[in-house]
């Protein structure tokens, strides 16, 4: 149904655009030498961390961080046709009226203000970044229908607009947030603003143990882009402990984030039981792909 809403719909020129923007931020210079980043994912070797908490504790990056011009690379880039083909699913597979779209996504619309435009089918101004978030949300809710309250966790979660919006559109019994540490203060501050109901704690891989199990974990154009190394932990410490998966992936078939070699697909599909993979809808990138379990 929705590959037919799309057809073969294919943008790509802004995703590309903004891998080579990150390629460039990536060189870091302190002192006049140039900064070893070390084995990391790929935002977590870009100025994005130390961005992230700045942004949480300055008042005044705060108020702007989602259109900073080393934000955005990272974050907040969705373009304008992207935006469109969301906006289509939401209104004809989930039949959203406009002020449901807006109720959804609210605190979206202003936290750290976000560049917002008119797209045809909307009365008013929206953040594109937040079509994405209700899009993906939407589909989670369907997958979750049939259970109770659900324990999710998310892995790389930006600054928490994906929970926002999830806890704006169902009942979640928890939250577990799952990033590096400077990112968690961001992304505490502004579900703190956003006025979150559900549950939440903040995580770092290395604080996690014993955290428990959950019934679904999501992880979008995040675990994707981690070393292998790392997505092995992660395996063993969230992916193997949840019930369920969403986890949209931009590392292709082979596995290769840019510079980074992560798990391909294969070896994914034969360590997840009873996973699977279809398209990203709308594809943002070339060999984009949704892993579901
Ligand atoms: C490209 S952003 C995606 C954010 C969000 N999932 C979204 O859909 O907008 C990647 C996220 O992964 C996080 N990240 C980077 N390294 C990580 C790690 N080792 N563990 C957990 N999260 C990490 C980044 O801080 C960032 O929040």
């Amino acid at each position: 149904m929705i590959r037919a809403l799309l057809g073969n719909y294919k943008n790509q020129t802004t995703s590309v655009l903004q891998r080579i923007h990150t390629r460039l931020l990536r060189v870091g210079f302190k002192n006049g030498k140039r900064v070893n980043f070390g084995s990391k994912s790929a935002s977590a070797k870009t100025f994005y961390p130390e961005l992230a908490l700045r942004a949480a504790i300055d008042p005044s990056i705060y108020s702007v961080f989602r259109r900073h011009h080393l934000y955005t690379p990272i974050l907040e880039h969705v373009s304008l046709k992207d935006a469109s083909l969301y906006l289509n699913i939401i209104k004809d597979v989930y039949h959203l009226a406009d002020d449901e779209i807006y109720q959804a996504t609210e605190p979206l619309q202003c936290i750290g203000s976000p560049y917002k435009i008119h797209l045809d089918r909307l009365r008013m101004p929206i953040s594109t970044t937040s079509l994405r978030y209700l899009k993906v949300a939407l589909e989670i809710k369907d997958k979750l229908k049939d259970g109770p309250s659900p324990d999710l966790v998310e892995i790389g979660c930006g600054y928490g607009g994906q929970a926002v919006v999830l806890d704006r559109i169902m009942h979640i019994n928890s939250y577990t947030f799952i990033d590096l540490w400077q990112v968690n203060y961001l992304i505490q501050r502004f579900i703190e603003d956003a006025g979150i109901n559900c549950k939440y704690r903040l995580a770092t891989l290395g604080s996690l143990d014993g955290l428990g199990s959950w019934d679904m974990v999501i992880s979008n154009y995040a675990f994707s882009e981690l070393p292998q190394s790392l997505q092995l932990k992660y395996f063993d410490q969230v992916l193997s402990l949840s019930r369920r998966g969403y986890l949209i992936m931009n590392s292709g078939v082979d596995g290769k984030f840019d510079d980074i070699n992560n798990l391909p697909q294969d070896s994914l599909l034969k360590l997840i039981p009873g996973s699977s993979i279809t398209d990203e809808i709308p594809v943002t990138f070339s060999e984009n792909y949704l892993l579901e379990w």
